[in-house]
């Protein structure tokens, strides 16, 4: 089986890495899937949230990054891929879950998502994560240490 982790990644933090770990001990393998948002440019580029992702995880050869643009369910059909993992990290989450999920299956409809439930400790979301870095607040507990030095050389880039 197949599993892809969607997500703009931009950066990845430790709650994504605490939704990933979950799923490859259920699954064994993973595809962190990033999606490409013409309409906006993001803080990193897709290859630097590749390089980001790929260090989180050491390079575990279990955990393979991929990106994509259009729908999520055209990738999944041409990788073969039916099992999507996103995370949840408290009730508001839900919503916009539920009805993802519900629209995927409608296009798609051997598509299944589950649904890991983020740790206490890791309740943030990255654009909080953009925000606050850039605001020169402290983010080293909340994403990998790679990301928060990427972190650092954007901001310095942008007070420069
Ligand atoms: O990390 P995010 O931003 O919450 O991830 C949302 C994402 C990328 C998984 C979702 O927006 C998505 O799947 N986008 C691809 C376009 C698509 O398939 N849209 C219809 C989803 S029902």
């Amino acid at each position: 089986m197949t599993a892809i982790y969607p997500g703009s990644f931009d950066p990845i933090t430790n709650g994504h890495i605490d939704i990933a770990r979950r799923a490859l001990s259920l699954f064994g393998g993973l595809t962190v899937l990033i999606a490409k948002n013409p309409r906006k440019a993001g803080l990193f580029t897709i290859e630097e949230r590749t390089e980001l992702i790929l260090g989180a995880f050491d390079h575990d050869p279990r955990v393979k990054v991929d990106a994509f643009e259009g729908l999520l369910v055209d990738y999944a059909r041409t990788a073969g891929a039916n099992l999507v993992i996103r995370g949840l990290r408290a009730v508001a989450d839900f919503e916009y879950e539920f009805q993802m999920a519900n629209m995927n299956r409608h296009l798609y409809p051997s598509m299944e998502t589950a649904f890991l439930m983020t740790g206490a400790d890791f309740y943030v979301s990255s654009s909080l994560v953009r925000e606050v870095s850039a605001l020169g607040g402290n983010i080293d507990d909340l994403v990998p240490p790679g990301v928060a030095v990427a972190l650092r050389e954007k901001v310095a880039k942008r007070t420069a």
